[in-house]
Formats: structure tokens, sequence, C-alpha cells
């Protein structure tokens, strides 16, 4: 048998697990679910779910994944034994894969077209998001426009989960998530510049309570999840490139900060210019594609900004991407044993087809909805809400209870520190003391699993 790859280094794995989390989720999705949801209350909500329940859990996924070297399905299998019903909780994930790349490879395929779109200059015609926003829409509105580019992002991915786990994903995600947080820091200062930038700052960092309902709570934890990556699989499977003498605690402490890190500078770029534009902020998915063309081509240096933030979003859409597609592959390749080639080209052309309804929800399906929470949904958006807010916390309900019950919580903690031992980051110090330990026990116990439950029952209405 080969030996299963691995990353070349500590810091390869966390890069590679910080492309996986750091993506449209952080760029695309926060600000407009933010705006949506009333800005800063459902901040404060997100950052709850990713303390209690979205870093204890990154720690459990990862590790499940470095203890058994295998796939979701196989790593429940690895531990509970090959008639487990817990391989279906991988299978779960598997599914959401499917689910997520169906939406996500759309706008993944948008940030392509605006990369193009900027190298042609047309952002210099959009004197403010409201033409921005026409031009979103009526290119959208073409179903080969939308179809084309989810194609050329969609390929991408491909070829590089082709090229295998080192070569081009962790060199890459080397060098561009720092000039990602270039950029993005270029673009808060900009937009902190603009006058009444303190309206927007105010949006996203004081809290109106009274924007809060039953869904901002599933809301922000879908989010939680979707953001970091978790739920699925996708950790898991990174985490099964990793050998023992890696820190697990340590890397989930760095890509959960740099994560959010990167979701409120965004959050920051953006409300500072819809505020100071006297824009929509709940304008929904094409927000981050209204609001930011107009403001970088106003900037000195425009031209160039607009195609490197593009460029960025594109690459970081592409890293994620990766990682969703990659549990598909993985699953595959362990279990039914294919070729890594043959495994990626399978579930590449199913997951290919799967998004063709997203792709038309934007023009010739935009009529086909179906009501949730009261609102029409399209596929794209059934996509989303199935996957984000269903798929992945009940995912990470099940994780919990199986690190913190089935596996237990002692084997689990015992795991976590062997690779720290001859740590020199600061994970190690901070799990291996015996409170620490105990408020690990408690979140993944009781309540990370509680929480995500009370927020099932009360976004349906059972409470
Ligand atoms: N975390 C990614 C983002 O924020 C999306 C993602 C979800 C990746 C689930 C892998 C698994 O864009």
């Amino acid at each position: 048998m080969t030996k299963r790859e691995q990353w070349s280094s500590k810091t390869g794995f966390i890069l590679a697990a910080a492309g996986s989390a750091v993506g449209l989720g952080n760029i695309w999705k926060f600000p407009y679910i933010a705006g949506e949801n009333g800005g800063a209350a459902f901040l404060f909500i997100y950052l709850i779910c990713i303390l209690a329940i979205g870093l204890p859990i990154l720690n459990v996924e990862i590790l499940l994944g470095r203890e058994t070297q295998k796939n979701p399905v196989g790593a429940f299998k690895a531990i509970h034994g090959d008639n487990s019903n817990w391989k279906y909780v991988g299978a779960l994930g598997v599914f959401a894969s499917f689910t997520i790349l169906s939406f996500y490879s759309i706008v993944g395929g948008w940030s392509v077209a605006y990369t193009i779109e900027a190298l042609k200059g047309t952002f210099a015609s959009f004197p403010n998001p409201e033409v921005a926003g026409e031009f979103f829409n009526l290119k959208n509105s073409n179903p080969y426009w939308v179809l084309g580019y989810h194609t050329i992002f969609f390929l991408s991915i491909i070829g590089i989960i082709l090229s295998g786990v080192k070569g081009g994903l962790e060199k890459a995600s080397k060098f561009l998530m720092p000039v990602l947080l270039l950029i993005l820091f270029a673009l808060v200062v900009n937009g902190l510049m603009l006058p009444d930038s303190d309206k927007g700052m105010e949006f996203l960092f004081s809290p109106d309570w009274s924007k809060i309902n039953p869904s901002t709570f599933l809301l922000a934890l879908g989010h939680a999840f979707f953001t970091l990556s978790l739920g699925m699989g996708a950790m898991m499977t990174y985490g099964s490139y990793l050998s023992d003498n890696d820190d697990i605690v340590n890397a989930s402490y760095m890509v959960a900060f740099l994560d959010t890190v990167i979701a409120i500078l965004a959050g920051v770029a953006i409300f500072t210019v819809v505020f100071s534009s006297g824009y929509d902020p709940t304008a929904g998915p094409g927000l981050v594609f209204h609001v930011l063309p107009p403001l970088l081509a106003q900037l000195p240096g425009g031209y160039i900004f607009a195609f490197l933030f593009f460029l960025l979003l594109t690459i970081a859409a592409v890293t994620s991407g990766i990682s969703i597609l990659e549990v598909s592959v993985s699953y595959l390749v362990d279990e039914l044993k294919f070729s890594r080639k043959k495994a990626t080209m399978i579930m590449g052309a199913l997951v290919y087809l799967a998004a063709i309804p997203c792709a038309l929800s934007f023009n010739l399906l935009s009529d086909a909805t179906i009501p949730i929470q009261g609102k029409a949904f399209t596929f794209f958006d059934v996509a989303d809400f199935l996957a984000s807010n269903i798929l992945l916390p009940l995912g990470g309900f099940f994780i919990a209870i199986f690190a913190g019950y089935v596996w237990s919580i002692d084997s689990t903690v015992k795991a976590l520190l062997k690779g720290n031992s001859e740590s020199l980051y600061f994970g190690n110090s901070i799990l291996n003391s015996s409170t620490s330990k105990t408020i690990f026990g408690l979140l993944i116990k009781y309540l990370s699993p509680v929480l995500i439950f009370l927020v099932f029952l009360y976004q349906f209405g059972w409470i």
C-alpha cells in the first residue's frame, strides 16, 4: 500500500487548514448575512458560537482525522468498528460536501468573472453600488454567463485536487494568505476614511437587540460551522494528512483567530462603504459584488487593487472549494479503493451537475422557489440553508457526542495532547492544565450539544 500523503511542515498544515476556513464564507457570506440580520447583534452571537462551540469541535475534528488517518466515514469505522452506525455521520458529511459545493462554486464563478471584469476596467464606469448592483443582476440573468464561470471555477478545483496534497495547495496557501490580509487592511483604512464611516462601524459593533429573532441564532450557529469548515469532515480529512507530532490545539487557535479577524475586517471594509454611500445593508448574496467594485475603482491605484482583490477572493474560494471536494474524494479513495484520479473525476462530475440548478436560480429557475422562514427560497438558497444551517450543525452535534461520550473525553484529551509535548507553541500549555481540561470537557460534552439542540428546537418553534 502506498504511504498516506502528509503535509510537509507544521505551518503547511496550519496554512492549508486556514486556506480551507478562510474563503467566501468570510468575505462574501459574513457581510451579507450580518447585513440582513442586524449587524452587531449577529456578530456577537456568532462570536460566542465560534468560541464556545466552533473552537472545541475544530480540535476534535482535526484529531479524529489524525488519529485514524482516514476520511470521515473511515474515521468513525476505525474507532467504532465497521458496523457502527457512526459511519453515517461521516456519510452525512459527504452529502454536505455535495450540497455546499453546488452553491459555493456559483459564487466562486462570480469571483472569477469579477477578476476578469476588473482586468477589463469595467468598474471605472460604476459611480455607486446601485449601478454596480444592476450590472450584477443583468449578468446573472444570463444562464450561460453563470454556468460558464462556474465551470472555470470548478475545473481549477479539480486540477489542483488531481495534483495531490503538497504540490500546489500547500505552496499557494503560504504566499496568498498574507497578501489577502494586506489588501483587506488597505480596504479597511480606506473605508474608515469615508464620510459617515462611523455609521457603518456602529452597525457592525453596537448591537441593537431588537433585530434578533429565532432564526438569527440558527444563522449565527450555522455560519460559525460554515466559516470554520466544520461539521462535514473537511477538517477531519485535512487532519488525516497530519502526523502525531503536530500541535492540533495550537493550529485550531490560529485557524479560528485568523478566520475571525478576516471576517471582521471584511465587515468593516464593506459596511463603512455601505453606510457612507447610503446603500442597503440587506441587499443579500450580491452585497460584496455591488459594494466593492465602485469603491475599488475610486481608490488611487484602484484598477490594480480591484484586480488583486477579486483574484485573491477567487483563490480563497478555490482553497476552500478544494477542501470541500477532498472529503468526497478521500472517501472514494480510502473506502472504495478508487484511484485519486478516478475519484476526483467521478465526484467532480456529480457535484458539477448538482450545481446546475443553483446556477439557474438567478435566471431560468428564479421562480422555482419554496417558502422557508417566510421567504421564497431558490435552489441556491435551499442548498445554502440546508448545508450551513442543518447539515453542518447536525454533524457538529454528533462529533461532539462521539468525542465526549463514545470515545470518552479522557481519551480525546489524551490524544489531543500527544502532539503537543515538544511543541514550541502555546497550545500545549493551554490545554495541559486541569482547569482547561475541565473546561474543554464541559464544552464538548455539555455546552456544544445542548446549545445546538436548543437552537434547533427554538428555530423550529418547539420551544
Ligand atoms: N470555510 C469555508 C469558507 O468560509 C467554506 C467551507 C465550508 C469549507 C465547509 C469547507 C467545509 O468559505
